[in-house]
């Protein structure tokens, strides 16, 4: 049995502030990653949930990425772009805890 029931990990990549491609910590990410262990810790998911973060995950352009891996979402996780609180918070009420996909924050992906 795995360690953790569900993992949620956030880029926390940065880069320079003239690079045009921006980074999820210029838009946010490094707030969103820690709102999400406090709400994770409040929630009395320790020990179920681990958040983590990552460097750039390729999916720039899409605003502060995220992406989760549990049993369910093998092989290749859910990934979300998550632009606020609120859509943190709701990724943890209704995948992290609910078991069910946030459709309205889910990323479009290549292939
Ligand atoms: S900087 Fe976050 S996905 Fe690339």
């Amino acid at each position: 049995m795995p360690p953790f029931q569900h993992h949620i990990f956030f880029c926390t990549n940065e880069r320079s502030a003239d690079d045009p491609k921006g980074s999820c910590v210029q838009r946010g990410a490094t707030a969103l990653h820690a709102h999400a262990k406090e709400a994770c810790f409040k929630a009395g998911l320790k020990g179920a949930v681990r958040v983590n973060k990552a460097g750039c995950l390729d999916t720039c352009a899409q605003g502060p990425a995220a992406v989760v891996y549990g049993e369910k979402d093998l092989p290749s996780g859910v990934w979300y772009a998550l632009n606020t609180k609120e859509d943190v918070d709701d990724v943890i009420q209704q995948h992290l805890i609910g078991g069910n996909v946030v459709e309205r924050l889910r990323m479009k992906l290549k292939g």
